[in-house]
């Protein structure tokens, strides 16, 4: 049976530290080794460069590694050059992978330029599948109340594919291209519903008072009682 936990912290960096302990506690009680990847689904977004920086913290001090730890990217616009400074590639980057010391050939982004879509995606299921299944799949929300690029009425089973994105997502987005609407790319490759849910375990990060509404649904969404 699934249940879900909600934690409510006071501050943005309160959640940071919760959230980059967490995943420490997680990867350390598994034990990764060369026989045994961790493996951890990761978003972009602010939301959780906190949370980034604290796990780099924890790396620089000798207190976790990520040399047995796979990694799996919820999403990536589609046709913008990979190392375009907002492509999630470079957010990825940037922000998190070359700060510590995770084999690059193990941590896996959807490439948005692939010639077949479709096949791009489906190579991408099954290379989770091929790693185990995603142990923690870490996640945020757009004030939508989107999941990587589902945007709302996508299916609750649904795959990696491809997704165009929703005006509101693009409004929100633009800040990241100089507030510029029509250099927003228009769609996205992205995994699933289902692909996440799919996972051991979820953590979704949400702060912020724009998104207090969203929560309020997911909570009422969630919130099986309801339905009784
Ligand atoms: C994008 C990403 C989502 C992310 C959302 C929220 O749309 N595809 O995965 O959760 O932005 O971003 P932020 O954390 O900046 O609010």
């Amino acid at each position: 049976m699934q249940s879900m936990r909600l934690v409510i912290l006071d501050k943005y960096d309160d959640v940071s530290v919760w959230a980059a302990k967490y995943i420490r506690r997680r990867i350390l009680a598994f034990k990764p080794g060369p026989d045994r990847y961790f493996t951890l689904g990761l978003p972009t977004g602010s939301t959780p460069l906190g949370t980034y920086k604290k796990l780099i913290e924890y790396y620089k001090a000798g207190n976790l590694s990520f040399k047995y730890v796979k990694t799996f990217n919820m999403d990536e616009y589609v046709a913008i050059p990979r190392d375009h400074p907002e492509s999630y590639h470079s957010f990825m980057w940037n922000n998190f992978f070359k700060h510590i010391d995770i084999d690059p050939a193990n941590a896996n982004i959807l490439d948005g330029n692939a010639v077949d879509v479709q096949k791009e995606c489906d190579d991408y299921e099954k290379k989770i599948a091929a790693a185990g299944g995603i142990e923690l799949f870490v996640g945020g929300i757009g004030p939508d109340g989107h999941i990587a690029f589902n945007e709302p009425g996508s299916s609750l089973v649904s795959r990696t594919r491809i997704k165009s994105l929703a005006q509101d997502t693009i409004l929100a987005n633009a800040r990241f291209f100089g507030g510029d609407l029509s250099k927003v790319p228009h769609q996205a490759l992205t995994v699933g519903v289902g692909t996440v849910m799919d996972a051991r375990e979820v953590m979704i990060l949400i702060t912020g008072a724009h998104k207090a509404f969203t929560l309020h649904k997911v909570i009422v969404f969630n919130d099986t009682s309801l339905y009784r």
